[in-house]
């Protein structure tokens, strides 16, 4: 979408452009509307880059791009979690970037708990093993945990949340009932990303949602780095001096939301540009579904990539290494560091920049990219339309429409130099995805307890934790971070749980 006008293009100017991209049926209702819904369609329609619809359609609704990975592909160098590398220096250097209030948190939260089964934003979940806190407030404990820790009392961590034209308010509204989760309501920014319309799968006509109004969708969490521009966002964190965003998704209560080894490694390591980081655990088997940081053949030599696991070609997923361990072994758990520069950068002079090499900017954005650089990926879903001739609303049972989104992820390829950091995937990705099964509310409170457990064992406590005949724990625990951000922080504690307990520590 485009920024708004700042002068509305008339009736006629926007006939003549849709005529011109075989897309005037979208004023096939004009006669019937109503003053207020006349001005919502003009306004809609030049919030739209018309321009760039011809493009959209050849390439990604009637047309579908191969996978972009044109070149060589080849597994990610990572940071082992057991080294050889200096943890404690990357450590000391994030904290006292976080110190000095250069580090902000950034969740990317657009998305709804349609798989869950919910029509609240996807943050309302319930989350905590025993507590049930919603996966707002356990992102928001990280930081209040966080800033206890590293900084002085002066010193804020900013928090950013991108919400969807869908979810905003209720977001918004969420967090006013909950006293902002004991944040500073002046330390967090929530901005709605942008839409991009949806297309017929059939045709590549636009959609109408309703007589006055096209169907759009949500653009994707890579529309965030446009939407942190646009949104004023970005020139809030350049008044505040921050100059790193901990990028993490909202669907993961036991996401380290402030990492200062993660953060330090991305601002110091000497392979890193200081633009773009990513997080990574070894994949649980070929199959799992989460993308994979790759290193690809590109024109100006390799670069680290994500490739979505429904892009990744199943001989390399299912691949072995010498020692019988998968090849591309590095699932990526969304999780990354991102300079605000590098974000400035790819917003170039015109906000459609694309940046390879540190900050040089320029240099063009994608075929068909919606800005900044990054391009579009189509899926096709089932999308309520207004049928032309008879004016009534389908609900359709199959998938009918194109709709297009960007993928941040695909902002790496832009960087100069690109790290990976290896976590362990209990210490930190317990995902909540799926109503049951893999990544599921059930699978979540597992993790956490087997997680609680772990830190109470490394703190010379494991004889409070019940445990079955195989080993596990007998019990459900939830260890917020307010308790304790690292295992240490439990030692000297008293702790006492019954088999089958349900325990918040
Ligand atoms: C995602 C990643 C996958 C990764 C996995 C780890 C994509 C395409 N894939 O899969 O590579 O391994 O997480 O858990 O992202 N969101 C928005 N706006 C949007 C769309 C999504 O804010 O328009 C947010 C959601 O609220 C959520 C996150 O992005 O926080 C992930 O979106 P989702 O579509 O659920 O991706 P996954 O399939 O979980």
């Amino acid at each position: 979408m485009r920024e708004p006008h700042a002068t509305m293009p008339s009736l006629d100017q926007l006939r003549q452009q849709l005529t011109a991209i075989g897309q005037e049926h979208v004023l096939a209702f004009w006669p019937t509307l109503n003053q207020a819904h006349k001005g919502a369609l003009l306004a809609q329609l030049a919030s739209i880059d018309l321009a760039q619809v011809p493009a959209w359609v050849s390439t990604y609704v009637l047309g579908k791009p191969a996978p972009s990975a044109a070149g060589a592909i080849e597994p990610a160098a990572c940071y082992a979690l057991t080294g050889p590398w200096d943890r404690a220096k990357y450590k000391a250097v994030g904290t006292h970037l976080i110190q000095r209030g250069k580090v902000a948190a950034f969740t990317v939260a657009g998305g709804q708990g349609t798989r869950l089964g919910s029509d609240a934003p996807k943050g309302c979940y319930p989350a905590g093993a025993v507590s049930n806190r919603p996966l707002f407030a356990c992102l928001a404990d990280w930081i209040i945990a966080a800033q206890r820790r590293y900084c002085p009392p002066e010193v804020t961590i900013p928090w950013y949340i991108m919400t969807s034209p869908i979810n905003h308010e209720p977001t918004v509204r969420f967090f006013r009932e909950h006293t902002f989760f004991g944040l500073r309501e002046g330390d967090i920014m929530f901005f709605p990303q942008g839409v991009l319309p949806s297309f017929d799968l059939a045709t590549g006509k636009l959609l109408l949602d309703q007589p006055h109004q096209l169907a759009v969708n949500p653009d994707g969490h890579g529309g965030s780095l446009k939407a942190l521009a646009s949104s004023g966002a970005l020139a809030d964190m350049h008044r505040r001096g921050v100059e790193q965003l901990s990028y993490t998704q909202i669907d993961n209560p036991l996401v380290r939301v402030i990492d200062p080894t993660f953060i330090g490694l991305h601002a110091a390591a000497p392979d890193s540009s200081g633009q773009m980081s990513s997080k990574m655990v070894p994949k649980a088997g070929p199959d799992e579904k989460v993308g994979v940081l790759c290193r690809v053949g590109g024109p100006h030599g390799p670069t680290t990539q994500v490739i979505e696991y429904s892009d990744m070609p199943a001989a390399l997923s299912q691949a072995r290494d010498g020692q019988g361990g998968l090849r591309f072994n590095a699932g990526s758990i969304a999780i990354h560091v991102i300079s605000t520069k590098f974000i400035g950068t790819l917003a170039g002079p015109q906000g459609s920049g694309a940046a390879r090499g540190s900050d040089a900017g320029g240099g063009g954005g994608a075929v068909g990219s919606a800005g900044f650089g990054l391009p579009l990926h189509r899926a096709e879903k089932k999308v309520p339309y207004v049928d032309l001739a008879t004016g009534k609303r389908v609900e359709p049972d199959k998938a009918n429409a194109v709709k297009l989104e960007m993928f941040v992820f695909d902002a790496l390829p832009l960087c100069e130099r690109s790290i990976v950091l290896e976590t362990d995937r209990l210490e930190e990705f317990a995902p909540i995805k799926n109503a049951s099964g893999a990544d599921s509310p059930q699978t979540c409170r597992q993790i956490q307890t087997q997680r609680a457990a772990r830190w109470l064992v490394t703190a010379g406590l494991g004889a409070a934790v019940p445990r079955d005949p195989a080993g596990e724990p007998a019990c459900t625990l939830e260890l917020p971070p307010t308790t304790a951000l690292e295992p240490d922080d439990l030692r000297g504690r008293t702790v006492t749980i019954v088999p089958g307990g349900r325990v918040v520590l």
